[in-house]
């Protein structure tokens, strides 16, 4: 992690949208449309409430999906916290020289207007996600 990072959102791995979201609307969150990213093989659902952190809901589509593993393991449960950085290549050389590891390389992500996003993991950390630019949500 850098100083420089700013927080955007959790990702929260459910088994099904419907079924988190609800409890969410319940308290008072606004729930967006849910979207399938191909980048990730998920379905996402981004819920937003004022002065609160952004949560983005990831449901896995089918057995090849990457968060049936934390899943399986611990059931629905935070998957990533995800950073607004100003330049996402240098941000990963830099993590790289920190032990981070990458587990996908920046793509173009539909989920978050076409910013581009990468995501590494760090023993210490655990999984974070880097979106360069800020999004609109
Ligand atoms: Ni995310």
């Amino acid at each position: 992690m850098l100083e420089s990072f700013k927080f955007h959102h959790i990702g929260v791995a459910v088994k099904k949208i419907s079924s988190t979201a609800a409890i969410y609307v319940d308290a008072g969150y606004k729930q967006l449309e849910t979207i399938f990213d191909p980048e990730q093989n998920v379905n996402i659902c981004w819920l937003t409430k004022e002065g609160m952190p952004v949560v983005e809901l990831l449901e896995p589509v089918d057995e090849t999906s990457p968060v049936n593993k934390t899943l399986e393991k611990n059931g629905v449960a935070p998957y990533h916290t995800c950073y607004v950085v100003d330049n996402i290549e240098e941000t990963i050389a830099q993590l790289r020289r920190m032990k981070y590891v990458i587990v996908s390389k920046p793509v173009e992500a539909c989920a978050i207007h076409k910013c581009k996003v990468a995501f590494l993991y760090n023993k210490n950390i655990g999984l974070i996600e880097l979106v360069e630019a800020p999004a609109n949500i």
